[in-house]
């Protein structure tokens, strides 16, 4: 990212202003529209297989089912059981049809309008696999997924080591894995409407492969 010589910081977008983030916090190298880097499709894996069965395995064990928002979404979602009725939301329309769990897919971009296109209270459950380190409003979409989402409800996010660092907001590629568990966690509270988030490893400490870390709130 292009810092100028002189200690005057340029004026900062207003992103999840009033959230109280360091200056600078949510810039990116690439600012151009999030369509033009999503335009064609990607049909690759963006976390290695022990990664994905962990996200699998979570989704299992925190008893994701019924009407499902996968937030940030491709061609995969990685349950180990398709959710009854799983929306896809994301980028590139190429990508969500090919999803074959996906019942339902919507083309958003979050980081234009963080107001989801869903009623209050339509899903039982969402979750955000490898993705939330591109929200420029991670506070205003994780207070928008309170919205969609019924009491009782979880939100799961996950998340390695991995990212596309142009478009990863700087703050998260100077954060460590644990300061990122730390920054998920908060922008949970800061949302408001959600229990006091959980934070969780779920690859082995001595593993070889991408670890997978794991922030979770109930709806209150
Ligand atoms: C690293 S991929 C992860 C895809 C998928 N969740 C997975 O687990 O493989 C990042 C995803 O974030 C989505 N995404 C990036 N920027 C977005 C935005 N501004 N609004 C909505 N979705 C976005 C893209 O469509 C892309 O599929």
């Amino acid at each position: 990212m292009q810092l100028p010589d002189d200690d005057t910081p340029p004026a900062p977008p207003v992103r999840d202003a009033g959230a109280r983030f360091p200056r600078h916090f949510f810039a990116r190298e690439d600012e151009r529209d999030d369509a033009e880097f999503y335009a064609f499709p990607r049909f690759v894996t963006h976390i290695d297989g022990g990664a994905i069965a962990a996200v699998g395995a979570l989704y299992d064990e925190l008893g994701i089912d019924g009407e499902v928002l996968d937030l940030m979404s491709s061609w995969v979602s990685h349950f180990k059981q398709t959710p009854a009725r799983l929306t896809v939301l994301g980028m590139n329309a190429e990508e969500l049809a090919a999803n074959p769990q996906a019942a339902v897919t919507v083309v958003h971009d979050l980081n234009e309008d963080p107001t989801l296109p869903f009623d209050d209270a339509s899903f039982d459950a969402a979750v955000c696999c490898v993705s939330v380190d591109y929200l420029v409003h991670p506070v205003a979409v994780f207070g928008e997924v309170a919205r969609v989402v019924r009491p009782g409800g979880k939100f799961v996010c996950t998340f390695s080591n991995r990212c596309f660092p142009t478009k990863a907001i700087v703050g998260w590629l100077y954060a460590s894995d644990a300061q990122r568990c730390v920054i998920v966690a908060d922008y949970f509270r800061k949302a408001g409407g959600w229990s006091e988030p959980m934070i969780d490893q779920r690859t082995p400490v001595h593993h070889f492969g991408d670890p997978l870390y794991a922030v979770w709130s109930t709806r209150a």
